[in-house]
């Protein structure tokens, strides 16, 4: 029997096909990562790891029989990721998304209770870095480093809220911050905030911006961070899951976080479509589709500025910008020109922006990003046509709201 399922499948395929697709979490994968995820490996239980690993990390091995196939995969995945970031960091490749491996990642290190210091969600920080409304923020006591007038990370206050709060762990990493985060500088301040020889853990997610790593177009956290988290499914171009990388002498601490602390059986189809994104990431190709998203982005960006949009940070250097419709459009929210662009064929979202004054379900900016485009083969000029398409909509929009 035909499930009903498969025409919904069908449906959003075409839908996928059909549409511009700018938002900056999201890409398109090869057959082969589908082929891996939709194999008969999801029908194997493994809970626990493979019993020896290639870097010499002694692990206790599988609770199941049977596992003899999916630990040479696992092993695999595990070296190839390493691979990819050039470290010999120990990786754990089974958190099922990017918030289990960041529970995990506190989880290894911290208390409940434990002070976490990150960037704030209104100020292009994720839900799972300490939001009232997240297990980060109902586990542990979060405080937040600012983001100056013009939305630059404020690495200043970095320093100020270390010596304010005393947090136990500060994290660097977000999901709409459009320029180069300073993995250096930030450890440097930690170095330098130390107090009685400790300093905080440093943890940097860098889900966003970890395609863009891998390809070498921005700076690695390997040696800088003591953990480092990060999904496989945005600019990395893998399946939907995270990964955790640790320093060494972590790793029996990180591996008993995700299994038995948060997890249960590992996803081994997304364990195998993991590996096969990770051998993607290590060609040239990769690398070269890594710098085009960024050239892409800075075109697009550009495009909007010349158009008289404001930018927030007034650039970017990495794969996404958002733009801040209060200072052009305050008329519209984010989520009006959200729908209205869903409504001609172009997909992004409503994105608070620093200093928000709506909620985050109106929201005064939108997010852009050209990871997912560039997979497509679209050029700069293409991203700048497109910008020029947004900037059509979005006035007709505003005329429309104008004459009530
Ligand atoms: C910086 C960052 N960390 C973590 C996550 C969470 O990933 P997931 O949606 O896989 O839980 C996201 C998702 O957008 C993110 O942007």
């Amino acid at each position: 029997m035909e499930s009903k399922v498969f025409e919904w499948i069908e449906q959003e395929r075409q839908r996928q096909e059909n549409t511009i697709e700018l938002i900056a979490s999201e890409n398109f994968t090869s057959d082969n990562v589908m082929r891996a995820m939709g194999s008969c490996l999801t029908n194997k239980y493994s809970e626990g790891y493979p019993a020896y690993r290639h870097d010499g990390v002694g692990r206790k091995g599988r609770y199941y029989g049977g596992c003899q196939v999916v630990d040479r995969i696992e092993e695999y995945c595990c070296a190839k990721w390493q691979e990819v970031f050039q470290t010999d960091y120990h990786v754990n490749v089974q958190p099922h998304s990017g918030s289990q491996a960041n529970l995990a990642a506190y989880q290894a290190v911290l208390k409940p209770g434990d002070t976490i210091l990150a960037m704030d969600l209104n100020n292009g920080g994720h839900l799972s870095h300490g939001s009232a409304a997240n297990f980060s923020g109902k586990i542990y006591h979060t405080v937040f480093y600012d983001v100056d007038e013009n939305g630059f990370i404020d690495y200043d206050d970095i320093a100020r809220k270390i010596r304010q709060y005393h947090p136990d762990l500060v994290l660097a990493g977000a999901s709409a911050y459009s320029r180069i985060i300073d993995f250096a500088r930030i450890r440097e301040i930690l170095d330098k905030c130390a107090t009685g020889g400790r300093r905080p853990w440093f943890m940097v997610d860098m889900a966003h911006i970890a395609g863009l790593v891998a390809g070498g177009v921005h700076p690695s956290p390997f040696g800088l961070a003591d953990i480092v988290t990060t999904t496989t499914h945005k600019t990395l171009r893998g399946p939907r899951g995270g990964l955790i990388f640790c320093r060494p002498e972590l790793a029996g601490k990180v591996d008993g976080a995700v299994f038995p602390g948060t997890q249960g059986g590992p996803l081994q189809h997304v364990i195998a479509a993991k590996a096969v994104a990770a051998e993607e990431a290590c060609t040239p190709a990769f690398r070269d589709y890594a710098r085009r998203v960024v050239e892409n982005c800075d075109a697009m960006c550009r495009e909007f500025l010349k158009m008289g949009y404001h930018v927030v940070t007034g650039g970017t250097e990495n794969h996404l910008f958002l733009l801040d419709l209060s200072r052009t459009h305050p008329r519209l929210t984010g989520a009006m020109v959200q729908e209205e662009l869903d409504r001609h064929g172009i997909t992004l979202n409503k994105n608070c922006v620093p200093g928000e004054k709506r909620s985050p379900m109106e929201a005064s900016g939108v997010r852009i990003g050209t990871a997912a485009e560039t997979t497509r083969g679209k050029t700069a000029e293409d991203f700048a046509a497109i910008a020029r398409r947004i900037d059509a909509v979005i006035r007709e929009l505003d005329k429309k709201v104008a004459e009530g």
